[in-house]
């Protein structure tokens, strides 16, 4: 039975250019998902955006001269394209300040708020006198509560890790203009998340998630308080209430309805106004939020309370495959120390498929991981090139010579050859497996398992003797090599689309790999006597010198 799917990746800040540390968290492994799933038949809507509110976009705003809608016009143009770039196939890649995002942020609010989950409060927060505004959040730095540290950010001690308010800093000042700052009385909406705590927690007790994300949200339930959802600037979507001029809504609140209202504007965009509904209020629909460990609690347990509190029947997510963090070289990623790779030179010099499975293969799914340039080079060279491509270049290249360029009949298939293509069955049905658990390093290690079983099989059977001895059973062989071929292209597909595609095309397809059936390919044998293509270099070897010259920028970058 069809099985209808609704994927999301985290909305991204546009206050930056995507790294891979986004990439390895909440992007790939979502997009491999949803490409396994379109080839296994099922209805699947793939929905990410730009997350363009909040205090991330205003201050990194200022901080590089632009107006926050310059900001985000900027930044979500150039993700955008790498997102393109990187073969990421949403269905529908919106951003929050589109207009129609602001109805249902504002229903949620209205709802929320008649129903007693909203509270009003004054409350102190830090002024600045000099700027003659509020600062919150990331606004502020100060010295850590915890643990002393200064400077700490106003929302998280970079030493300690502890989480606050910035109102509980010690001498608290201006991030922008490093003036003091005083406490002064305003008022503010609070999202009484308290009220959800068993609610919570029955819901939560029936999901059987990624130990990571149980084990945290287990302790974040447990402690649930009101939580400040506005703030003092203007940056934000307007609360729809009398005399608020000067605040909005805070990102947070704003921000996962974002996954809604992007969804609104595909099924606009699609000429059906009316289909968000098919995925967005359909209880047989499955919805499974990719995100980085760092957003559990709000997709978890913040946006699922919101959504238990307003009255519309949306969807509550399903599934939260949440990724551990991805580093580089053995540090965080920061543009701001120079700690990162230009995404859109690397993808001058290298493949999209390169950098999709160098970071498939080393996910960071139970455990934090990192990118290499050693590894990455190791990736590319000995598995790529070294065992899927070759296994390709060498099949091909013998069966255009020996077989008159046509895929040959099985022939009498010996204990060897039966064993192989058992081993196919067998391997394909793990990568299954592998592919609908969200487990994509063991997807890639049972990708090379079957380029490698290829290549043994090659190698025992000789086809360049049987040739000259049987060229009978050189065109078993060769058929059984060309079904592993097929084989790999298929269960490849979702990791290295562009190496898939080419070599579905060598198979003679002249069809679209990525329109085909997961299960009608690899259960249909190839056509006998149907032509070959042209075998064609899929991937090209990395030098040393490659390597030494990006850790060399990498270095200088830094600072
Ligand atoms: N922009 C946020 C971040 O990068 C994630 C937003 S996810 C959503 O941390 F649920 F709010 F959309
Ligand atoms: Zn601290």
């Amino acid at each position: 039975m069809k099985e209808k799917i609704l994927i999301t990746s985290a909305l991204l800040y546009s206050n930056g250019p995507l790294h891979f540390g986004h990439v390895a968290g909440a992007y790939l492994p979502a997009d491999c998902y949803a490409r396994f799933q379109r080839l296994k038949q099922n209805d699947v809507l793939f929905i990410s955006g730009s997350d363009e509110y909040g205090i991330a976009i205003t201050l990194s705003a200022e901080i590089e001269g632009r107006s926050p809608k310059e900001q985000v016009d900027h930044y979500h143009k150039m993700n955008q394209s790498l997102f393109d770039q990187l073969g990421i196939t949403f269905d529908h890649y919106s951003r929050t300040t589109w207009e129609g995002h602001k109805k249902p942020v504002q229903e949620f609010f209205l709802e929320l708020l008649e129903n007693g989950y909203i509270e009003e409060k004054v409350t102190d927060q830090l002024y600045s006198d000099k700027e003659g505004r509020f600062l919150a959040d990331r606004y502020v730095v100060g010295e850590c509560p915890s643990c002393g540290y200064d400077p700490a950010r106003g929302d998280e001690c970079p030493k300690c890790g502890a989480s606050y308010d910035a109102i509980q800093l010690k001498n608290p000042r201006s991030k922008v203009s490093g003036a003091e700052l005083s406490r002064k009385p305003t008022k503010h909406w609070f999202l009484l998340l308290n009220l959800f705590k068993e609610r919570l927690t029955h819901w939560l007790s029936q999901k059987e998630w990624k130990s990571n994300v149980v084990n945290f949200i287990k302790g974040y339930v447990e402690n649930l308080h009101p939580r400040a959802i506005t703030r003092d600037t203007s940056w934000g979507i307007p609360i729809p209430l009398p005399n608020t001029e000067g605040k909005v809504l805070y990102v947070w609140f704003d921000a996962p309805i974002g996954y809604i209202s992007a969804t609104m504007e595909w099924a606009l965009k699609s000429n059906e106004p009316d289909k968000w509904k098919d995925y967005w209020l359909d209880p047989d629909v499955r919805l499974v939020n990719f995100i980085g460990k760092d957003n559990i609690p709000f997709h978890a347990a913040i946006f699922p309370a919101m959504i238990m509190g307003q009255n519309r029947p949306y969807k509550l997510v399903d599934d939260i495959p949440a990724n551990e963090f991805y580093n580089l070289e053995g540090r965080k990623f920061s543009k701001s120390e120079g700690w990162f790779i230009h995404l859109e030179e690397f993808l001058q010099n290298y493949t999209a498929d390169q950098i999709r499975f160098a970071i498939a293969s080393n996910a960071p799914e139970t455990t934090d991981s990192e990118f290499t340039w050693k590894d990455f080079q190791l990736r590319c060279n000995s598995e790529l090139l070294g065992k899927y491509g070759n296994l390709v270049n060498r099949v091909m290249v013998f069966a255009r010579k020996q077989c008159g360029a046509n895929i040959p009949a099985f022939g009498t298939l010996g204990q060897i050859d039966k064993d192989f293509l058992e081993k196919i069955d067998e391997l394909t049905g793990y990568i299954e497996e592998s592919f609908s658990k969200y487990k994509l390093r063991q997807a890639s290690r049972l990708i090379m398992e079957l380029a490698a079983a290829g290549n043994v099989y090659f190698d025992a059977k000789r086809p360049w003797k049987e040739v000259k001895e049987n060229p009978q059973a050189m065109q078993t062989t060769v058929r059984c090599c060309l079904e592993c071929l097929k084989a790999l292209a298929m269960i490849s597909c979702p990791v290295i689309p562009e190496a898939a595609g080419k070599v579905w095309k060598m198979l003679g397809n002249t069809s679209d790999i990525e329109k085909q059936s997961w299960d009608d390919v690899l259960r249909t044998p190839l056509v006998e006597g149907g032509p070959l293509g042209e075998p064609e270099i899929l991937f090209r070897r990395i030098e040393d010198s490659e390597i030494e010259n990006e850790l060399e920028k990498l270095r200088s970058l830094n600072n």
